[in-house]
């Protein structure tokens, strides 16, 4: 149930499950007053008690006590991937509005099943990622859209995250002391975790994707023996075709050196970002120039833009990452409140999901080459004993 405070109302949000991520949403929290935090659930109790201890509200016994509690309006989805279908699917019959982590689900035909049920039920469905808000976003967006660079035609967008498997990634923790899931982590693959970063950026900026050739690569994948059975790939190239026309080439993963950058090129210049996953990121345009004789240097010295939004006050204390992440429950908040649909609106998730699931298996047909003899040069050495089967992607 809203509740009002001065001159908006406040809008009762429950979290399912109090683990590593949910240390990134407590902290930024306090940037949306009109956010009230009437408690949490999580399995394993003493989390859901050290969640609200930190950030607010009570603790639940029981899944059922959240989802009976007339003051829970949105229930924030914060289990693990695997149990976001079930979770997702009810809470939206109890007639909560949802907004989950991502991804969504790990199959599109659970999601879409999801956003048939919240359209005949009359709710609200929507997934983060929410780094679309940040003002690095926000500032390069509008950039876009505002004819900076002329016409866009290309994109190169990276989120390598540095080689996961030579990281102390058992050590990591959260702020409360919560473990990083590694296993879950390592079980559904980066790409499926976190392609959705770049595409709301470059959908937000392009349009939807009309047209996709991808490949998912485990170049590393002697390194997880005793950590999970199954490996998913550990990085994805991907080549995009927007609606607008612009082409990007994406690589998402943990296997090369880090690499969070993303370059758009327009017929006037290009623009950049250093660290899609800092949401200060600096955005910097470099506008074409004449040139003359055989100079190839047709662009301008470096411009930073102003940003066209303030920092925001709360953030987590974290040099890896700052992932605006409440900011996605503000948007679901402001269109439960105000009747419209929210920026991250259903089938616009659906399409990322979708995209992400595409990149995390892609299996673009390989074009045989004819390959030369041996002895075809020296420079081969004795790494070339004639055709080998190309490395096949698990
Ligand atoms: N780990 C990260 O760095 C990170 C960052 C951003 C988003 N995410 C996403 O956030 C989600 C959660 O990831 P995490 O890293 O916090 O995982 P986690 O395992 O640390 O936390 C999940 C919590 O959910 C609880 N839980 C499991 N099933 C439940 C259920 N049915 N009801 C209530 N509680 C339940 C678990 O006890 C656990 O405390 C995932 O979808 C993940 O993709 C993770």
């Amino acid at each position: 149930m809203s509740t009002s405070t001065g001159n908006y109302r406040r809008t009762g949000v429950a979290f399912l499950g109090c683990g590593y991520a949910a240390d990134f949403y407590g902290p930024t929290l306090p940037n949306y007053p009109e956010l009230e935090v009437v408690g949490a659930y999580d399995l394993r109790r003493e989390r859901a008690e050290s969640f609200t201890a930190e950030y607010g509200g009570r603790v639940y016994g029981a899944l059922e006590e959240v989802l009976s509690d007339p003051e829970v309006e949105i229930v924030v989805n914060l289990t693990p991937t695997t149990e976001h279908y079930a979770v997702n699917r009810a809470a939206l019959l109890a007639g909560k509005h949802v907004y989950c982590e991502k991804p969504m689900t790990t199959k599109l035909v659970e999601a879409t099943e999801l956003a048939e049920l919240a359209e005949q039920r009359g709710l609200l469905l929507s997934s983060a990622p929410a780094t679309v808000f940040s003002r690095s976003a926000q500032t390069l967006i509008r950039a876009v859209h505002g004819g900076t660079v002329g016409t866009p035609r290309l994109a190169y967008a990276s989120l390598d995250m540095g080689p996961l498997a030579f990281m102390a990634y058992r050590d990591w923790q959260s702020a409360r002391g919560v473990p990083w899931p590694y296993r879950e982590e390592v079980g559904n693959g980066c790409v499926l975790e976190h392609a959705g970063y770049l595409l709301t950026w470059l959908t937000a900026m392009f349009g939807p994707v009309v047209r996709m050739s991808g490949q998912a690569v485990t170049p590393f994948s002697d390194q997880w023996e005793g950590v999970v059975d199954d490996v998913a790939p550990e990085t994805s190239f991907g080549c995009l075709h927007f609606a607008d026309g612009t082409v990007c080439r994406v690589t998402i993963g943990w296997a090369a050196p880090a690499d969070k950058s993303l370059l758009v090129v327009g017929d006037q210049g290009v623009l950049s970002v250093e660290d899609v996953w800092q949401a200060s990121s600096p955005v910097t345009l470099r506008r074409r120039v004449a040139t003359t004789g055989r100079d190839t240097g047709y662009l301008g010295e470096p411009e930073q833009l102003p940003f066209v939004l303030p920092p925001l006050e709360y953030g987590y204390d974290d040099e890896a990452h700052d992932l605006t992440v409440s900011a996605g429950i503000a948007d679901l908040a402001r269109a439960v409140r105000s009747g419209e649909r929210p920026l991250l609106d259903t089938e616009y998730c659906l399409h990322i999901l979708d995209l992400s699931i595409r990149l995390a298996t892609a299996r673009s047909e390989d074009e045989a080459i004819d390959v030369p003899p041996p002895s075809a040069t020296r420079l081969w050495g004795d790494r070339y004993r004639g055709p080998v089967a190309a490395s096949v992607p698990r």
